[in-house]
């Protein structure tokens, strides 16, 4: 990607996949970086922009090495650097790198805790892993009650919900969820019911000496892009219908909506929602429905399919981190005549997450 400026220094261009673009003025003017239009210390604008005079042009530029001098018609004249602009415009058409995943991945996103993990070079591997795989695990932190609270708002901020800042996961009496019981959970993605659905789910090994209760994860993203390619019928339907998630007690009803796979305008897979327990499909032609509840029963046969997922035991110290947005996770029964199975959990939105990656990016890189 080069930016060039026209023969008569009036216009300025980006040239990207052997194509000239001209970059509009007024998209210029609204990143002058100039200290009267812009407060430094947080890079926003001190003037309203949509009040620049929509005729205004370049007057002049030039390009002197790394920066591009810019005389703009209403008198304001600034300094750009080349660099930053490219980025600017490189960043729409730069995608996320995302390695698919199924049984037979080999070398896990495993890593060993240590203290300050995510004030190091080592965290921003860690946070780059989470979002090329979808999870990771880290070992050996640890093995204390309520210690997740304080990992969880090291890599992001906590989110509290209806069950708490952090969630018990082990077997009750009467319980709210059937994550509190001893039964097997099959593939599922967390609390599609909240709005917005929590990103990041993490969960930490306390105990973990009772049979069973192994842990299972699958790449939402590997299947649907499996589908795509081989039942075209099937991702057409569970990506246009949308389901009603709901999550009922005494005391709360949450409901949202949405595709088991949501696509992005440009028809790339933004989110796989799955929680078969606690979705509700909307009345359509019967036909229609027919091949739904085909097309469902594929893609949750495929969650849990021995091509697809990989099963293993966590032990105490591990805390596992899933982005609840790709990955479905689950685990087997349990018994609890024979040791004890404690894990604690939380959620942790996007956002926070993906600033700690680009802040430690920006320190260390
Ligand atoms: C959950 C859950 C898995 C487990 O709490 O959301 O899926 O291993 N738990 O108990
Ligand atoms: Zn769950």
């Amino acid at each position: 990607m080069k930016i060039g400026v026209a023969k008569n220094k009036k216009k300025i261009f980006v040239n990207f996949l052997k194509s000239n673009t001209e970059i509009h003025p007024l998209w210029l003017r609204e990143r002058v970086t100039n200290a009267a239009y812009m407060d430094k210390n947080n890079g926003q604008r001190l003037y309203e922009p949509s009040e620049i005079k929509k005729n205004l042009k370049i007057k002049s530029a030039l390009i002197n090495k790394n920066y591009l001098n810019i005389q703009f018609s209403d008198g304001v004249n600034s300094e750009f650097i080349i660099k930053d602009l490219i980025n600017e415009i490189y960043k729409k058409n730069k995608k996320q790198n995302i390695t698919f995943w199924g049984s037979k991945l080999s070398k896990k996103p495993i890593f060993k805790f240590k203290k300050k993990l995510f004030h190091t070079k080592e965290g921003y591997k860690v946070l780059k892993d989470f979002y090329e795989y979808g999870f990771v695990i880290i070992k050996d932190t640890p093995v204390k009650k309520n210690y997740l609270s304080k990992f969880a708002n090291v890599v992001g901020i906590l989110r509290k919900t209806n069950f708490g800042t952090l969630f018990n996961v082990r077997s009750v009496r009467k319980a709210s969820d059937l994550a509190y019981t001893s039964h097997a959970l099959s593939a599922h993605t967390d609390n599609p019911y909240r709005r917005p659905i929590p990103g990041i789910q993490l969960l930490h090994c306390i105990k973990n000496d009772s049979e069973g209760g192994n842990s299972t994860l699958t790449d939402g993203f590997a299947i649907a892009n499996h589908l795509r390619k081989k039942y075209p019928k099937y991702f057409q339907l569970l990506s246009s219908i949308k389901i009603r998630f709901t999550y009922q007690d005494s005391k709360t009803i949450l409901e949202n909506w949405g595709e088991t796979i949501e696509l992005n305008s440009d028809n790339s897979i933004k989110r796989v929602r799955l929680s078969p327990r606690l979705d509700y499909v909307p009345v359509l032609k019967k036909d229609k429905l027919d091949q739904f509840y085909k097309a469902r029963s594929l893609f949750i046969k495929l969650c849990n399919s021995k091509n697809f997922m990989i099963e293993f035991k966590l032990k105490p110290g591990d805390i596992m981190m899933m982005d609840n947005y790709r990955t479905l996770h689950g685990r087997t029964s349990y018994n609890m005549t024979v040791g004890e199975r404690h894990l604690q959990g939380c959620y942790i939105d996007h956002d926070s997450v993906e600033s700690n990656m680009k802040n430690l990016k920006r320190k260390f890189y």
